[in-house]
Protein backbone atom coordinates (compact mmCIF):
# COMPACT_ATOMS: atom_id res chain seq x y z
CA UNK A 1 0.00 0.00 0.00
CA UNK A 2 0.94 3.58 -0.81
CA UNK A 3 -0.28 5.99 1.34
CA UNK A 4 -0.35 9.75 1.64
CA UNK A 5 -1.47 11.58 4.61
CA UNK A 6 -2.73 15.15 4.40
CA UNK A 7 -2.55 17.06 8.27
CA UNK A 8 -4.74 20.02 8.75
CA UNK A 9 -5.06 21.90 12.00
CA UNK A 10 -3.02 22.41 15.05
CA UNK A 11 0.18 20.69 16.34
CA UNK A 12 -2.05 18.14 18.20
CA UNK A 13 -3.39 16.96 14.77
CA UNK A 14 0.23 16.97 13.73
CA UNK A 15 1.56 14.82 16.75
CA UNK A 16 -1.27 12.21 16.16
CA UNK A 17 -0.67 12.23 12.41
CA UNK A 18 2.87 10.95 13.23
CA UNK A 19 1.06 8.42 15.41
CA UNK A 20 -0.96 7.29 12.31
CA UNK A 21 1.96 7.00 10.23
CA UNK A 22 3.94 5.17 12.49
CA UNK A 23 0.88 2.63 12.69
CA UNK A 24 0.62 2.74 8.74
CA UNK A 25 4.44 2.01 8.38
CA UNK A 26 4.30 -0.87 10.96
CA UNK A 27 1.56 -2.17 8.49
CA UNK A 28 4.04 -2.27 5.70
CA UNK A 29 2.73 1.07 3.97
CA UNK A 30 4.62 3.19 2.28
CA UNK A 31 4.44 6.77 2.86
CA UNK A 32 4.63 8.48 -0.57
CA UNK A 33 4.25 12.41 -0.73
CA UNK A 34 1.89 12.91 -3.38
CA UNK A 35 -2.02 11.70 -3.92
CA UNK A 36 -0.83 10.59 -7.23
CA UNK A 37 1.21 8.06 -5.89
CA UNK A 38 -0.72 6.97 -3.32
CA UNK A 39 -3.54 4.25 -3.21
CA UNK A 40 -5.16 5.09 0.41
CA UNK A 41 -5.16 8.88 0.98
CA UNK A 42 -6.00 9.81 4.52
CA UNK A 43 -6.74 13.80 5.70
CA UNK A 44 -6.57 14.82 9.37
CA UNK A 45 -9.22 17.27 9.97
CA UNK A 46 -9.71 20.69 12.07
CA UNK A 47 -13.17 21.42 12.97
CA UNK A 48 -12.85 24.79 15.05
CA UNK A 49 -13.54 27.38 12.13
CA UNK A 50 -15.44 26.87 9.16
CA UNK A 51 -12.44 27.33 7.13
CA UNK A 52 -10.55 24.09 7.32
CA UNK A 53 -13.75 22.38 6.88
CA UNK A 54 -13.96 24.06 3.36
CA UNK A 55 -10.47 23.29 2.88
CA UNK A 56 -11.39 19.36 3.66
CA UNK A 57 -14.16 19.41 0.71
CA UNK A 58 -12.13 20.58 -1.39
CA UNK A 59 -9.70 18.02 -1.18
CA UNK A 60 -12.08 15.26 -0.97
CA UNK A 61 -13.80 16.57 -4.04
CA UNK A 62 -10.41 16.44 -5.93
CA UNK A 63 -10.34 13.28 -4.21
CA UNK A 64 -14.05 11.69 -4.92
CA UNK A 65 -12.83 12.96 -8.67
CA UNK A 66 -9.80 10.66 -8.67
CA UNK A 67 -11.34 7.93 -7.26
CA UNK A 68 -13.62 7.90 -10.30
CA UNK A 69 -10.52 7.39 -12.40
CA UNK A 70 -8.56 4.73 -10.40
CA UNK A 71 -8.84 2.24 -7.46
CA UNK A 72 -8.00 4.59 -4.36
CA UNK A 73 -9.37 4.09 -0.68
CA UNK A 74 -10.07 7.60 0.73
CA UNK A 75 -9.69 8.19 4.65
CA UNK A 76 -10.75 10.88 6.59
CA UNK A 77 -9.11 11.33 10.63
CA UNK A 78 -9.44 14.03 13.04
CA UNK A 79 -11.83 16.43 14.79
CA UNK A 80 -14.23 16.47 11.98
CA UNK A 81 -14.55 12.83 11.45
CA UNK A 82 -16.04 13.15 14.89
CA UNK A 83 -19.09 15.59 14.06
CA UNK A 84 -22.11 14.74 12.15
CA UNK A 85 -21.49 17.67 10.38
CA UNK A 86 -17.98 15.01 9.18
CA UNK A 87 -19.94 12.23 8.90
CA UNK A 88 -22.07 13.87 6.12
CA UNK A 89 -19.31 15.27 4.47
CA UNK A 90 -18.02 11.39 4.56
CA UNK A 91 -20.71 10.28 2.86
CA UNK A 92 -21.27 12.62 -0.25
CA UNK A 93 -17.69 12.41 -0.79
CA UNK A 94 -17.62 8.26 -0.50
CA UNK A 95 -14.91 8.61 1.98
CA UNK A 96 -14.02 4.78 3.25
CA UNK A 97 -12.38 5.22 6.64
CA UNK A 98 -13.53 7.45 9.02
CA UNK A 99 -11.80 7.65 12.41
CA UNK A 100 -12.63 10.03 15.38
CA UNK A 101 -9.32 11.68 17.12
CA UNK A 102 -10.04 8.39 20.19
CA UNK A 103 -10.14 5.72 16.95
CA UNK A 104 -6.47 6.61 16.01
CA UNK A 105 -5.32 3.12 16.70
CA UNK A 106 -7.88 1.76 14.72
CA UNK A 107 -6.33 2.28 11.10
CA UNK A 108 -5.23 -1.68 10.71
CA UNK A 109 -8.57 -3.02 11.45
CA UNK A 110 -9.99 -0.30 9.10
CA UNK A 111 -7.72 -0.84 6.04
CA UNK A 112 -7.83 -4.85 6.85
CA UNK A 113 -11.61 -4.79 6.52
CA UNK A 114 -12.54 -4.44 3.06
CA UNK A 115 -15.63 -2.13 2.92
CA UNK A 116 -16.53 1.42 4.44
CA UNK A 117 -15.24 1.37 8.56
CA UNK A 118 -16.24 4.44 10.77
CA UNK A 119 -14.23 4.09 14.14
CA UNK A 120 -16.03 6.71 16.36
CA UNK A 121 -15.28 5.96 20.11
CA UNK A 122 -13.85 8.10 22.81
CA UNK A 123 -11.51 5.73 23.79
CA UNK A 124 -8.19 6.43 26.04
CA UNK A 125 -6.01 3.45 24.40
CA UNK A 126 -4.13 6.36 22.63
CA UNK A 127 -2.42 7.27 25.80
CA UNK A 128 -0.58 3.88 26.26
CA UNK A 129 0.65 3.86 22.63
CA UNK A 130 4.32 5.16 22.46
CA UNK A 131 5.15 6.60 18.90
CA UNK A 132 8.72 6.46 17.92
CA UNK A 133 10.60 9.15 18.09
CA UNK A 134 10.71 11.50 14.41
CA UNK A 135 13.37 10.35 12.35
CA UNK A 136 16.21 13.17 12.19
CA UNK A 137 14.87 15.76 13.70
CA UNK A 138 15.59 18.15 16.79
CA UNK A 139 12.30 19.29 17.54
CA UNK A 140 9.19 17.10 18.92
CA UNK A 141 5.51 16.85 19.98
CA UNK A 142 4.83 15.49 23.05
CA UNK A 143 1.28 14.80 23.81
CA UNK A 144 0.30 14.84 27.81
CA UNK A 145 -3.44 15.17 27.85
CA UNK A 146 -6.23 15.02 25.84
CA UNK A 147 -10.00 16.29 25.72
CA UNK A 148 -10.90 19.45 27.83
CA UNK A 149 -13.27 20.19 30.59
CA UNK A 150 -14.01 23.51 29.65
CA UNK A 151 -17.13 24.41 27.64
CA UNK A 152 -16.38 28.08 26.06
CA UNK A 153 -19.33 28.65 24.18
CA UNK A 154 -17.75 28.87 20.69
CA UNK A 155 -15.84 25.91 20.75
CA UNK A 156 -16.38 22.68 19.05
CA UNK A 157 -13.57 20.32 20.87
CA UNK A 158 -15.11 19.44 23.67
CA UNK A 159 -17.70 17.80 21.19
CA UNK A 160 -14.84 16.53 19.14
CA UNK A 161 -12.16 15.39 21.31
CA UNK A 162 -14.19 14.82 24.24
CA UNK A 163 -13.48 15.74 28.03
CA UNK A 164 -9.70 15.81 29.76
CA UNK A 165 -7.84 12.67 30.39
CA UNK A 166 -4.38 13.24 31.46
CA UNK A 167 -1.96 10.86 30.77
CA UNK A 168 0.87 8.70 32.77
CA UNK A 169 3.58 10.34 33.97
CA UNK A 170 5.67 7.75 33.76
CA UNK A 171 4.35 7.26 29.86
CA UNK A 172 5.34 11.17 29.55
CA UNK A 173 8.83 10.51 30.83
CA UNK A 174 9.27 7.56 28.93
CA UNK A 175 8.46 8.93 25.55
CA UNK A 176 10.87 11.75 26.21
CA UNK A 177 13.79 9.09 26.85
CA UNK A 178 12.77 7.95 23.51
CA UNK A 179 12.88 11.55 21.99
CA UNK A 180 16.10 12.72 24.16
CA UNK A 181 17.55 9.07 22.52
CA UNK A 182 16.99 10.19 18.92
CA UNK A 183 18.74 13.48 19.66
CA UNK A 184 15.28 15.54 20.49
CA UNK A 185 16.65 19.14 21.53
CA UNK A 186 13.31 20.65 21.61
CA UNK A 187 10.15 19.43 22.79
CA UNK A 188 6.45 20.90 22.96
CA UNK A 189 3.86 19.42 25.78
CA UNK A 190 1.09 19.05 24.41
CA UNK A 191 -2.63 19.25 25.53
CA UNK A 192 -5.95 21.11 25.01
CA UNK A 193 -5.18 23.31 28.44
CA UNK A 194 -1.88 21.62 29.74
CA UNK A 195 -2.29 23.56 33.16
CA UNK A 196 -5.54 21.61 34.16
CA UNK A 197 -2.66 18.24 33.67
CA UNK A 198 -3.71 16.12 36.31
CA UNK A 199 -7.04 17.71 37.60
CA UNK A 200 -8.90 15.23 35.59
CA UNK A 201 -10.97 13.15 38.33
CA UNK A 202 -8.69 9.86 36.76
CA UNK A 203 -5.62 11.70 37.43
CA UNK A 204 -6.50 12.97 40.84
CA UNK A 205 -7.36 9.44 41.87
CA UNK A 206 -4.04 8.37 41.05
CA UNK A 207 -2.23 11.25 42.28
CA UNK A 208 0.06 12.23 39.07
CA UNK A 209 1.45 15.23 39.58
CA UNK A 210 0.54 18.94 38.60
CA UNK A 211 1.33 20.73 35.46
CA UNK A 212 4.29 22.68 37.62
CA UNK A 213 5.47 19.69 38.97
CA UNK A 214 5.68 18.32 35.49
CA UNK A 215 7.40 20.94 34.05
CA UNK A 216 9.93 20.29 36.66
CA UNK A 217 10.25 16.52 35.89
CA UNK A 218 10.99 17.01 32.26
CA UNK A 219 13.19 19.54 33.08
CA UNK A 220 15.34 17.77 34.91
CA UNK A 221 15.70 14.73 32.04
CA UNK A 222 18.68 16.61 30.30
CA UNK A 223 16.16 18.00 27.53
CA UNK A 224 17.21 21.30 26.21
CA UNK A 225 14.57 23.14 25.69
CA UNK A 226 10.78 22.90 26.55
CA UNK A 227 7.76 24.75 25.05
CA UNK A 228 3.77 23.82 25.85
CA UNK A 229 1.11 24.52 24.43
CA UNK A 230 -2.02 25.70 25.10
CA UNK A 231 -3.02 26.94 27.96
CA UNK A 232 -6.19 28.20 29.95
CA UNK A 233 -6.10 31.13 31.82
CA UNK A 234 -8.92 29.84 34.47
CA UNK A 235 -6.18 27.15 35.35
CA UNK A 236 -3.10 29.11 35.18
CA UNK A 237 -1.44 29.14 38.46
CA UNK A 238 1.14 31.02 40.18
CA UNK A 239 3.35 27.49 40.56
CA UNK A 240 3.23 27.00 37.04
CA UNK A 241 4.72 30.77 36.34
CA UNK A 242 7.16 29.46 38.84
CA UNK A 243 8.10 25.94 37.85
CA UNK A 244 8.98 28.24 33.97
CA UNK A 245 11.19 30.65 36.18
CA UNK A 246 13.46 27.85 37.94
CA UNK A 247 13.27 25.32 35.01
CA UNK A 248 16.09 26.56 32.73
CA UNK A 249 15.02 24.24 29.88
CA UNK A 250 11.64 26.01 29.78
CA UNK A 251 11.95 28.64 27.39
CA UNK A 252 11.00 31.82 27.65
CA UNK A 253 7.23 31.82 25.82
CA UNK A 254 3.59 31.61 26.84
CA UNK A 255 0.74 31.27 24.91
CA UNK A 256 -2.21 32.22 27.42
CA UNK A 257 -5.19 32.96 24.75
CA UNK A 258 -7.31 35.71 25.78
CA UNK A 259 -10.39 35.44 23.26
CA UNK A 260 -11.16 39.26 24.40
CA UNK A 261 -10.52 41.72 26.62
CA UNK A 262 -14.42 42.50 27.39
CA UNK A 263 -15.51 41.34 30.64
CA UNK A 264 -19.23 41.06 28.90
CA UNK A 265 -18.46 39.16 26.16
CA UNK A 266 -15.57 37.04 28.30
CA UNK A 267 -18.61 36.36 30.10
CA UNK A 268 -21.17 35.16 26.91
CA UNK A 269 -17.84 32.95 26.01
CA UNK A 270 -17.82 31.11 29.24
CA UNK A 271 -14.60 31.27 29.73
CA UNK A 272 -14.59 31.61 33.63
CA UNK A 273 -12.12 34.11 34.41
CA UNK A 274 -12.38 37.88 33.56
CA UNK A 275 -10.01 40.95 32.57
CA UNK A 276 -8.42 41.57 36.02
CA UNK A 277 -8.01 37.69 36.44
CA UNK A 278 -6.12 37.35 33.28
CA UNK A 279 -3.96 40.80 34.47
CA UNK A 280 -2.96 39.05 37.54
CA UNK A 281 -1.37 35.86 34.97
CA UNK A 282 0.23 38.49 33.32
CA UNK A 283 2.10 39.97 36.48
CA UNK A 284 2.96 36.47 37.72
CA UNK A 285 4.71 35.32 34.58
CA UNK A 286 6.45 38.29 34.19
CA UNK A 287 7.63 38.44 37.90
CA UNK A 288 8.97 34.84 37.90
CA UNK A 289 10.02 35.19 34.20
CA UNK A 290 10.99 38.82 33.05
CA UNK A 291 12.06 38.10 29.64
CA UNK A 292 8.80 35.65 28.65
CA UNK A 293 7.50 36.35 25.30
CA UNK A 294 3.68 36.84 25.25
CA UNK A 295 1.27 35.22 22.48
CA UNK A 296 -2.22 35.39 22.61
CA UNK A 297 -5.63 34.08 20.86
CA UNK A 298 -8.10 36.47 19.70
CA UNK A 299 -11.55 36.07 18.44
CA UNK A 300 -13.33 39.21 16.94
CA UNK A 301 -16.59 39.87 16.44
CA UNK A 302 -18.24 36.91 18.66
CA UNK A 303 -22.01 37.71 18.52
CA UNK A 304 -23.37 40.75 20.52
CA UNK A 305 -19.89 42.10 21.02
CA UNK A 306 -20.13 45.87 20.64
CA UNK A 307 -17.81 48.91 19.50
CA UNK A 308 -17.10 49.37 23.28
CA UNK A 309 -16.48 45.40 23.79
CA UNK A 310 -14.34 45.70 21.17
CA UNK A 311 -12.48 48.97 22.37
CA UNK A 312 -11.67 46.90 25.45
CA UNK A 313 -10.04 44.21 23.51
CA UNK A 314 -7.51 46.99 22.26
CA UNK A 315 -6.93 48.47 25.19
CA UNK A 316 -5.81 45.25 26.67
CA UNK A 317 -3.51 44.80 23.78
CA UNK A 318 -1.87 47.99 24.87
CA UNK A 319 -1.99 47.11 28.75
CA UNK A 320 -0.32 43.86 27.56
CA UNK A 321 1.75 44.16 25.05
CA UNK A 322 2.13 41.06 23.20
CA UNK A 323 4.58 39.93 21.06
CA UNK A 324 2.13 38.26 18.47
CA UNK A 325 -1.45 37.20 18.24
CA UNK A 326 -3.33 34.56 16.85
CA UNK A 327 -6.43 36.54 15.42
CA UNK A 328 -9.61 34.93 14.54
CA UNK A 329 -13.01 36.35 13.20
CA UNK A 330 -15.49 34.19 15.00
CA UNK A 331 -16.76 31.42 12.79
CA UNK A 332 -20.03 30.04 14.21
CA UNK A 333 -19.56 26.35 14.53
CA UNK A 334 -23.03 24.29 14.64
CA UNK A 335 -23.76 22.02 17.84
CA UNK A 336 -21.54 24.93 19.83
CA UNK A 337 -23.93 26.88 22.53
CA UNK A 338 -23.20 29.97 20.92
CA UNK A 339 -24.72 29.36 17.31
CA UNK A 340 -27.25 27.89 18.72
CA UNK A 341 -28.18 30.34 20.70
CA UNK A 342 -26.34 33.97 19.61
CA UNK A 343 -27.25 36.02 16.42
CA UNK A 344 -24.13 36.10 14.49
CA UNK A 345 -22.51 39.37 13.65
CA UNK A 346 -22.82 40.88 10.18
CA UNK A 347 -19.17 39.55 8.49
CA UNK A 348 -18.22 43.63 7.27
CA UNK A 349 -18.21 44.74 11.06
CA UNK A 350 -16.10 41.27 12.08
CA UNK A 351 -13.64 42.10 8.75
CA UNK A 352 -13.33 45.32 9.91
CA UNK A 353 -12.27 44.61 13.38
CA UNK A 354 -9.90 41.86 12.51
CA UNK A 355 -8.44 44.38 10.44
CA UNK A 356 -7.95 47.15 13.23
CA UNK A 357 -6.51 44.81 15.71
CA UNK A 358 -3.97 43.30 13.00
CA UNK A 359 -2.84 46.58 12.30
CA UNK A 360 -2.48 47.41 16.23
CA UNK A 361 -1.07 43.85 16.54
CA UNK A 362 1.49 44.86 13.73
CA UNK A 363 2.75 48.08 15.95
CA UNK A 364 3.32 45.90 18.78
CA UNK A 365 5.46 43.15 17.60
CA UNK A 366 7.24 45.34 15.37
CA UNK A 367 7.83 47.31 18.69
CA UNK A 368 8.58 44.25 20.94
CA UNK A 369 10.89 42.50 18.25
CA UNK A 370 12.82 45.48 17.63
CA UNK A 371 13.96 44.64 21.57
CA UNK A 372 16.48 41.78 20.68
CA UNK A 373 18.39 44.18 17.63
CA UNK A 374 21.62 43.27 18.64
CA UNK A 375 21.35 40.66 20.97
CA UNK A 376 22.72 36.97 20.59
CA UNK A 377 19.93 34.34 21.12
CA UNK A 378 20.18 30.90 20.91
CA UNK A 379 18.11 29.45 17.69
CA UNK A 380 17.31 26.11 16.79
CA UNK A 381 17.73 25.43 13.06
CA UNK A 382 15.78 22.69 11.84
CA UNK A 383 18.00 21.99 8.90
CA UNK A 384 15.30 23.67 6.50
CA UNK A 385 16.33 26.18 3.20
CA UNK A 386 14.70 29.57 3.92
CA UNK A 387 16.49 30.14 0.82
CA UNK A 388 19.72 29.31 -1.09
CA UNK A 389 22.00 30.05 1.18
CA UNK A 390 19.64 30.56 4.38
CA UNK A 391 18.32 28.43 6.94
CA UNK A 392 15.17 29.12 9.23
CA UNK A 393 14.64 28.36 12.79
CA UNK A 394 13.86 29.37 16.07
CA UNK A 395 14.80 31.50 18.99
CA UNK A 396 13.68 29.88 22.45
CA UNK A 397 10.94 33.22 22.27
CA UNK A 398 9.46 31.17 19.05
CA UNK A 399 10.57 34.12 16.68
CA UNK A 400 11.17 32.12 13.47
CA UNK A 401 14.72 33.60 12.37
CA UNK A 402 16.29 33.15 9.06
CA UNK A 403 20.59 33.04 9.62
CA UNK A 404 22.68 32.77 6.14
CA UNK A 405 24.68 29.01 5.84
CA UNK A 406 28.20 29.67 7.51
CA UNK A 407 31.18 27.53 8.49
CA UNK A 408 31.02 24.88 10.75
CA UNK A 409 26.98 25.35 10.47
CA UNK A 410 25.13 24.59 8.10
CA UNK A 411 22.46 21.89 9.04
CA UNK A 412 19.99 21.15 12.04
CA UNK A 413 21.27 22.41 15.32
CA UNK A 414 21.26 24.68 18.32
CA UNK A 415 23.50 28.01 17.67
CA UNK A 416 23.91 30.84 19.02
CA UNK A 417 22.95 33.83 16.44
CA UNK A 418 23.48 37.65 16.49
CA UNK A 419 20.13 39.51 15.48
CA UNK A 420 20.95 41.93 12.34
CA UNK A 421 17.55 42.87 11.73
CA UNK A 422 14.04 42.26 12.63
CA UNK A 423 10.42 43.03 11.26
CA UNK A 424 6.77 42.51 13.03
CA UNK A 425 7.30 39.02 11.91
CA UNK A 426 10.57 37.54 12.22
CA UNK A 427 14.10 38.18 12.87
CA UNK A 428 17.27 37.85 10.92
CA UNK A 429 20.49 36.89 12.10
CA UNK A 430 24.41 35.67 11.74
CA UNK A 431 25.52 32.88 13.07
CA UNK A 432 28.09 33.56 16.12
CA UNK A 433 28.56 30.55 17.75
CA UNK A 434 27.28 26.70 17.91
CA UNK A 435 26.19 25.20 21.10
CA UNK A 436 28.38 27.88 23.36
CA UNK A 437 31.27 27.62 20.98
CA UNK A 438 32.37 30.38 19.13
CA UNK A 439 32.14 30.04 15.49
CA UNK A 440 34.58 31.90 12.78
CA UNK A 441 32.86 35.26 11.73
CA UNK A 442 30.02 34.40 8.99
CA UNK A 443 30.00 37.94 6.76
CA UNK A 444 26.90 39.80 7.25
CA UNK A 445 23.83 39.28 5.29
CA UNK A 446 22.03 41.91 6.12
CA UNK A 447 21.13 43.79 2.75
CA UNK A 448 20.31 40.66 1.07
CA UNK A 449 17.79 39.52 4.15
CA UNK A 450 16.15 43.00 4.19
CA UNK A 451 14.89 42.29 0.41
CA UNK A 452 13.35 39.08 1.71
CA UNK A 453 10.02 39.37 2.24
CA UNK A 454 8.31 37.56 5.18
CA UNK A 455 6.56 34.42 4.19
CA UNK A 456 4.27 34.82 7.65
CA UNK A 457 0.88 36.52 7.15
CA UNK A 458 -0.49 35.78 10.35
CA UNK A 459 0.73 37.84 13.15
N1 LIG B 1 -14.44 30.92 15.82
C1 LIG B 1 -13.26 31.56 15.73
N2 LIG B 1 -12.16 31.20 16.40
C2 LIG B 1 -12.26 30.11 17.19
N3 LIG B 1 -11.35 29.51 17.98
C3 LIG B 1 -11.93 28.44 18.56
N4 LIG B 1 -13.21 28.33 18.17
C4 LIG B 1 -13.45 29.37 17.32
C5 LIG B 1 -14.58 29.81 16.60
N5 LIG B 1 -15.75 29.18 16.67
C6 LIG B 1 -9.99 30.02 18.15
C7 LIG B 1 -9.70 30.36 19.60
C8 LIG B 1 -8.78 29.25 20.03
C9 LIG B 1 -8.06 28.92 18.75
C10 LIG B 1 -7.43 27.59 18.70
O1 LIG B 1 -9.08 29.01 17.76
O2 LIG B 1 -9.04 31.61 19.62
O3 LIG B 1 -7.89 29.66 21.06
FE1 LIG C 1 -6.86 21.01 16.88
FE2 LIG C 1 -9.15 22.09 17.70
FE3 LIG C 1 -8.68 21.88 15.11
FE4 LIG C 1 -9.19 19.72 16.63
S1 LIG C 1 -10.60 21.40 16.21
S2 LIG C 1 -7.56 19.97 15.09
S3 LIG C 1 -8.21 20.25 18.55
S4 LIG C 1 -7.54 23.14 16.52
Amino acid sequence: MKAHLITYGCQMNEYDSHLVQSQLVSLGADMVDSIDAADFVLINTCAVRGKPVDKVRSVLGQLRKEKALRPLVIGMMGCLAQLEEGQQIARKFEVDVLLGPGSLLDIGKALESNQRFWGLNFKDELHDHIPPPPTGKLQAHLTIMRGCDHHCTYCIVPTTRGPQVSRHPDLILRELDSLLGAGVKEVTLLGQNVNAYGFDAGAKLAGYPSFAELLRMVGASGIQRIKFTTSHPMNFTEDVAAAMGETPAVCEFVHLPVQSGSDRVLRRMAREYNREKYLTHIAQIRKHMPEAVLATDIIVGFPGETKEDFQETLSLYDEVGYDSAYMFIYSPRPGTPSYQHFQDLPREVKTERLQRLIAVQKDWSAKKNARFQGSVQEVLLRGDAYSEGHLEGHTRGNHPIVVPKALGAVGAGLYQARVTATTPHMLYGELVGVDGQTLPMVPNFLPEAAALSSPLTML
